[in-house]
Formats: structure tokens, C-alpha cells, sequence
């Protein structure tokens, strides 16, 4: 079921570009750059969309960029609205609806996070294989109907996670599974937070993507998450974690996200 706000969305989007949707792309804090690789982009602001959420995280551009990646029909989200911002946990509902209703059947999430592995540092791509939510919201908070009670077994659809491994190993790009743990910030954690993450089974830590992901799977998409590893989480080393740190290291993890992506994207067919 996709609600009327998200058919708005799309109808007005669909009036800019109108191709046969197939995937939606969510890009996190420094990894816009995968928008360079929409063949014949038309760019739609998030403020030109009714519903869609103001954007305001320095190195989020806000905007809907449409086309072809590999032949594939995309819509990419390039930026996002966090809980954060705003306190609203839903602050991404439109956009999610939208990718739905314009007919997408797979949504991948990017984003820039925090590693919990020593082995594996900033510069590392790393698949999301699941999430524990430890941010007390949920963006189905309100839904009056059953629909609400969805399931998280397989959120990180397993069969698309099994594509985007094989696509990293087709391109000889080093990608590893985690678990990602989403709190809702602005502030990074403290060391005695990431200790009790790290024995709770977290490798990953981060600000977004559990309520896209939430989402996605309440509008019936299949779901994927890919993080870029911007630092070594609070207490790790003795380095202070900045959100400059994530502006500058993210396009690192981010050209093989790319790679990955693209190569999915081509193998799709
Ligand atoms: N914690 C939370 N969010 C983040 C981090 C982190 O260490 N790095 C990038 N986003």
C-alpha cells in the first residue's frame, strides 16, 4: 500500500522524467558523487516536491536526481533528513513513499558511519547485514492500522545482499558484512556507549538509514544498506571523531560503494 502523499510525490516527479523506475538510492553525509554516474541526470529539488523534507546537514545536496545507471532506471535521493534535525521521526516518509509509488521494487541506503572493528578503518566499505535500533523512535510511532507491526526478520533483504557481495567480488572490491547501530545523535557516543554496543554484537554506528530502512519495508521494498567507514568509533583511539572527518573520508569508502553499485546495477539485467 503506498499512501497518497507519496503518489503526489511521484506524480510531479514523473512529470520531470517519466521512465520505468526500478531502484531507489538513498546518499548519506560525502557520497553524492554517485550521482555523477546517472547518465542524462534531471535534477529535482527536495523543495520544488511538496512533502519532502528540508535538507540541512552540510554535505547534503537535497535534491532528486533521475535517469540511467547501467541502463537501470534510478531515482536517487541525494541527501537525507535525519531525526535529528528536526526531531521528526518521519522525516523521510515522503521520499521513501515516492520511490514506491513510482514503481521501485529495491531501495539501497547509503550512508557515513562509524567502525567498531579495529580490522576494519576508515575507507572500508561495508554491507549492512542488519541493525539494532538503540534511538528509542520508530516512524511507524502513530500508525493506527496492524500494518504497523512489520517484520524485521529479513529487513536487509538476503537475496539482494547475497547480488551486491557477488557484484563487490566480480569487481574486486574488498566489502564486508556488519551490523549497524543506529542512534538518533546529533552527538557522537561516548566510549562506554560504543563499549556497550560493541558486546551487544555491533560493528557499525551511525546517525540514519534504520528509519529509511523501516520504512522501505512498510511500503514493501527490498532493502539494502552499504556504510562508509569514516573513523574509528568514540574511545577506539585517542582521536576526538568530527563531522569534518565524515565530509572528508566518506568519498573514499564512497568510489567503491560506486564500483559495487554500478556493477550490481549492470549484472541486474
Ligand atoms: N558515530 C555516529 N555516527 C557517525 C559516526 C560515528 O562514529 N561516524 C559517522 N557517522
Amino acid at each position: 500500500m503506498i499512501e497518497n502523499a507519496g503518489r503526489r510525490a511521484a506524480d510531479l516527479i514523473r512529470r520531470y522524467a517519466e521512465l520505468p523506475y526500478e531502484v531507489g538510492i538513498v546518499l548519506g553525509s560525502g557520497l553524492a558523487g554517485l550521482a555523477e554516474d546517472v547518465d542524462d541526470p534531471v535534477r529535482v529539488p527536495f523543495s520544488a516536491i511538496p512533502g519532502f523534507p528540508r535538507v540541512a546537514v552540510s554535505s547534503h545536496a537535497g535534491e532528486v536526481v533521475l535517469g540511467r545507471i547501467e541502463g537501470v532506471p534510478v531515482v536517487i535521493l541525494s541527501g537525507r533528513a535525519h531525526y535529528f534535525e528536526e526531531g521528526n521521526a518521519q522525516a523521510m516518509r515522503e521520499p521513501i513513499a515516492a520511490v514506491a509509488a513510482l514503481g521501485c521494487d529495491t531501495l539501497i541506503l547509503t550512508n557515513a558511519a562509524g567502525s567498531l572493528r579495529s580490522e576494519v578503518g576508515p575507507g572500508e566499505a561495508v554491507l549492512i547485514a542488519d541493525h539494532i535500533n538503540l534511538s528509542g523512535i520508530n516512524p511507524l510511532m502513530g500508525e493506527p492500522t496492524d500494518r504497523r507491526f512489520v517484520s524485521m526478520t529479513a529487513a536487509y533483504d538476503p537475496r539482494l545482499r547475497a547480488d551486491i557481495l557477488g557484484a563487490a567480488e566480480r569487481e574486486g572490491v574488498h566489502l564486508t558484512t556488519g551490523v549497524y547501530t543506529y542512534l538518533a545523535g546529533p552527538t557522537f557516543e561516548t566510549p562506554a556507549e560504543i563499549k556497550m554496543i560493541s558486546r551487544a554484537g555491533a560493528h557499525l554506528v551511525g546517525m540514519s538509514t534504520v528509519p529509511e530502512v523501516i520504512l522501505g519495508r512498510y511500503f514493501g521494498l527490498r532493502c539494502a544498506g552499504l556504510s562508509s567507514v569514516v573513523n574509528f568509533a568514540a574511545g577506539m583511539t585517542g582521536a576526538d571523531i568530527s563531522h569534518k572527518e565524515t565530509k572528508e573520508l566518506a568519498p573514499i569508502g564512497a568510489v567503491k560503494i560506486e564500483r559495487i553499485l554500478r556493477r550490481y546495477l549492470r549484472d541486474r539485467r
